[in-house]
């Protein structure tokens, strides 16, 4: 393939991966979306193996890297479970990370083309800079793994003077970049290099772990951000503008939805980021968190299912035990049912319930149930007080009242569906445990909720048979 041959596929690949993250934005055109960017990523890899910058000794090396990263990455996506996601998707981040450094290392030690003057500045601080953001994405990304694995515990790790300690690495690592740049031979510029990579690898340690709960999704999607840089900066250091394009996509998209996320959180971006949970200098999630505090009255699914047919609007709230338990499909048919006895029933899906951005929406997509009644949170919360029954399906945080209630609640402030508002709240969970942030829920204690303990499936199973009775 000549070079501009390989030029154009890598400006229809672009334009494809935009068109990809264009249909990404709507459940209804996300599936078209997806494919857009496989043919894309298919045309890019081609372009690129097939291109003038490979030659064929290097056609075994690569097909190699391809059996072996592809059977790895189609072994993953198979195994891997809905609720595992954001897991798996850390460490692809960490991945990427990883790349860019390798990349930089190798690009240091590359003699092969001779840089003078600026050229030969740039590329050292492209090979800085990518190290850099690099590492930061590796090591933060595989305590995010950590974290969402349940691997390392989810509280927020403060150490004392951790802002003058990220001041500390931030001088250390201007300081060995001026002595990097400055370096007269590959191996004295190999001291900085490798003493900035030790403290961007820490400093990623150490961001990551001082973020605890509920503001875990937003380091996934920034460290998503992040990746796209470390992609970017790899194409700057190999000369691949396609890399660079890519990368700047990853990395804007992955930042305007960290903005998006933190506004659905109400959470300052840079609180989250200077780590701690929540706005209030950091108290960690679980204080005081997951001590029953009151008397709850429990329903069984007969009676909610009385209460469902004899209701007029419902407003289902569907959250990560609906996940857990698989229950979307059973969901569908009492709605499917319900509907065709005249009752409205609509889904009210908060932008962070489950464990992923857009988690419900895939659930409720696959038990096909119909776009127009799943609506966002800002689109649904001003009906509760209209709505005789809110239904909600494992979900805890995402509805608690404290947000709004209790200011030294740690997660005071965060936008919330006001199930409470409801005549009658019916919360379906197995016990009085708490959710993902770990703290207690006054809902389950107001006069009018109930408390419908049983897994998701099993209980909406029996409601279903109790309706179809
Ligand atoms: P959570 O607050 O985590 O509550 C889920 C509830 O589901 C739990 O209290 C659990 O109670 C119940 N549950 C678990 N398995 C169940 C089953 N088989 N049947 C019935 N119930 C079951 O979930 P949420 O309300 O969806 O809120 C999401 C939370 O996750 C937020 O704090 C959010 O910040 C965080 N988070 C979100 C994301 C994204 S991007 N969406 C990513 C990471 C974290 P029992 O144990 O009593 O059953």
């Amino acid at each position: 393939m000549n070079a501009s041959l390989a030029t154009v596929s890598y400006i229809g690949a672009t334009i494809l991966f935009i068109l990809s993250l264009g249909g990404l934005a709507n459940p209804e055109t996300a599936r078209r979306g997806n494919l857009l960017g496989m043919i894309g990523m298919a045309i890019a890899v081609c372009a690129t193996v097939f291109g003038p910058r490979v030659t064929s000794p290097g056609y075994a090396w690569i097909v190699g890297a391809l059996v072996i990263g592809g059977s790895i990455g189609l072994l993953a996506a198979k195994k891997v479970q809905m609720t595992q996601m954001p897991e798996l998707v850390a460490l692809m981040h960490s991945l990427v990370g990883l790349a860019a450094c390798l990349v930089g290392f190798a690009s240091y030690v590359d003699t092969s083309i001779e840089f003078t003057g600026a050229e030969k500045a740039i590329h050292e601080i492209e090979i800085y800079v990518g190290i850099l953001i690099g590492a930061v994405t590796f090591s933060g990304s595989v305590i995010a793994f950590g974290k969402l694995s349940a691997r390392i515990g989810g509280k927020p790790v403060l150490l004392p003077g951790r802002h003058w300690l990220n001041l500390a690495g931030l001088l250390i690592v201007i300081w060995f970049g001026r002595e990097f740049l400055h370096a007269p031979t590959i191996e004295a510029g190999m001291t900085p290099l490798v003493v900035m990579t030790v403290v961007a690898l820490l400093f990623g340690v150490h961001m990551v772990m001082a973020i605890g709960g509920a503001d875990m999704p937003v380091v996934v999607s920034m460290l998503n951000s992040y990746s796209g840089w470390a992609a970017a900066a790899t194409g700057f250091m190999l000369g691949n503008d396609l890399l660079i394009v890519v990368g700047a996509l990853v990395g804007s998209s992955g930042a305007i939805l960290s903005y998006i996320m933190c506004r659905a959180m109400n959470r300052n971006f840079v609180s989250v980021i200077a780590g701690g949970f929540g706005t209030g200098g950091g108290a960690p999630a679980a204080a005081g968190g997951g001590q029953p505090a009151g008397e709850v009255s429990p329903i069984g699914a007969a009676e909610t299912a009385e209460m469902l047919r004899e209701a007029k609007n419902v407003i289902i709230v569907p959250g990560y035990g609906m996940a857990v338990a698989q229950a979307q499909h059973t969901v569908y048919e009492i709605t499917k049912l319900l509907r065709e006895k005249g009752v409205n029933v609509r889904f009210g899906i908060h932008p962070v319930a489950g464990r992923m951005p857009g988690h419900m929406n895939v659930l409720l997509a696959e038990a096909k149930v119909p776009y127009d009644i799943v609506l966002e949170m800002d689109e649904i919360n001003a009906d509760f007080p209209d709505t005789d029954v809110a239904m909600v399906i494992g979900a805890n945080d995402i509805v608690n009242p404290a947000a709004q209630e209790d200011p030294a609640s740690p997660i005071a402030g965060m936008p919330v569906l006001e199930v409470w508002k409801a005549k009658t709240s019916i919360v379906m969970k197995r016990s009085m445990a708490s959710g993902y942030a770990g703290i207690d829920n006054p809902l389950f204690y107001k006069d009018n909720n109930r408390m419908l303990f049983g897994d998701a499936k099993k209980m909406l199973d029996e409601v279903l048979a109790a309706l179809k009775s």
